[in-house]
């Protein structure tokens, strides 16, 4: 007796478990033409490749106030409308970077931090250089290659996120991420920074209460 090949499943539904956010907001207002020169005068050093701030807190200069307190804002913004936790979010370290020609940044994740950020404070050459977010942050034994034309978001092994001039990032720091090589003659600014909760966390009737 023959037997019929395996034809597949013909009614089946695919729907999401969970699923990985990231966050955009354009802050371009709240950015003037003085404090774009007021970050690209700090001094710069030399970090492997990519040039960053010597001052690791620039969100603490008064000079920067505007911009801090709208990088609160989407912080607060994200952690009860995304996270939908009580807490605060609040930044931590923060710092300008700036990508020459030829040069991106290796593939990492932000430790001791919570939620990350990436502003695009000011004009961006073109191509920008994509920001990339890898789905895996530590080694793979087996890697199965996926087909393109199958490629969705349940098995797309990366993403990209193309920066805007005034566009506020914010992503999980946990989240393996890299910038792709600049391939312009003109030099990319950025800033980034981390993030932390503030508040009380778990219960005090659990023993499991903390107060951050
Ligand atoms: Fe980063």
């Amino acid at each position: 007796m023959a037997t019929k090949a395996s034809a597949g499943a013909r009614d089946y539904t695919v729907k999401p478990l969970f699923a990985e956010p990231y966050f955009v907001t354009s802050i371009a207002g709240a950015i003037t033409a003085e404090q774009v020169a007021f970050i690209q005068s700090l001094k710069m050093n030399r970090n492997q490749v990519n040039h960053i701030s010597d001052d690791l807190y620039i969100f603490r200069h008064p000079e920067l106030a505007s911009i801090a307190k709208a990088v609160d804002g989407a912080l607060q913004t994200f952690a009860t409308e995304v996270m939908g936790i009580a807490q605060r979010l609040e930044v931590t370290q923060s710092w300008a970077l700036m990508n020459p020609p030829g040069v991106g940044m290796h593939g990492h994740t932000h430790s001791n931090s919570l939620v990350s950020g990436s502003l695009y404070y000011a004009p961006l050459p073109d191509p920008p250089g994509n920001m990339i977010f890898e789905r895996h942050n530590t080694y793979r034994q087996l890697e199965l290659a996926v087909d393109n034309e199958r490629t969705n978001i349940y098995n797309a092994p990366r993403n990209a996120i193309v920066p805007k001039e005034g566009d506020l990032v914010l992503f999980s720091s946990s989240l393996q991420h890299y910038v792709e090589p600049n391939q312009t003659k003109q030099d990319r600014h950025s800033i980034a920074f981390n993030s932390f909760v503030r508040g009380k966390i778990g219960s005090f009737r659990d023993v499991s209460e903390l107060e951050v």
